[in-house]
């Protein structure tokens, strides 16, 4: 399998999960769990793996990856706290879907088309090391696995704190 096939069926996995949450038929709290541990461990292959290997190709859209990412974990932590039967729950749920939405629709339309002829053989290879990775950031559950920025590419250009 190919690299992004990999990642395209966990967009779909994830984008199935959200489908759930919003018709909220009484498992909100175990989809809520499943969403929690696939799209952090998605977004740590990603980080870890797959952006490093395609940074020469396209800088720009791997740049903005990260901080869509970022945004994104700030957003699943937020709803990872809410329980269920909250008010603003659903509100949390839409909020981080949409920042998926537009994360994927980026991804899938510009980055890996790019990404798949840059990487020609070596994508198989990818893909493998990247399923090993995700089935062993589930493993390790969703507070390690959301913690872990992959922030090394960005914070090495760019001061922690804006400069005046
Ligand atoms: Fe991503
Ligand atoms: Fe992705």
């Amino acid at each position: 399998m190919k690299a992004t096939e990999l990642l395209k069926r966990q967009h779909d996995e994830v984008s199935a999960i959200f489908k759930g949450l919003e018709k909220g038929n009484g498992h909100s709290k175990a989809l809520l769990d499943k969403l929690g541990n696939s799209l952090a461990a998605h977004m740590v292959i990603e980080q870890e793996l797959f952006y490093p290997a395609v940074l020469a190709v396209k800088e720009n859209l791997v740049l903005e990856g990260y901080e869509e990412h970022a945004v994104a974990r700030f957003a699943l932590k937020r709803l990872m706290q809410t329980d269920p039967s909250d008010r603003t729950f659903k509100a949390k749920v839409k909020t981080l879907k949409e920042i998926i939405e537009h994360h994927v629709e980026e991804e899938e339309e510009d980055m890996f088309p790019r990404a798949e002829k840059a990487l020609g053989d070596r994508s198989e290879a990818l893909c493998a090391e990247m399923k090993t990775l995700f089935e062993k950031t589930v493993k390790e559950g969703y507070e390690n696995a959301v913690g872990r920025g992959g922030a090394a590419v960005t914070s090495a250009s760019a001061p922690a704190t804006p400069s005046t």
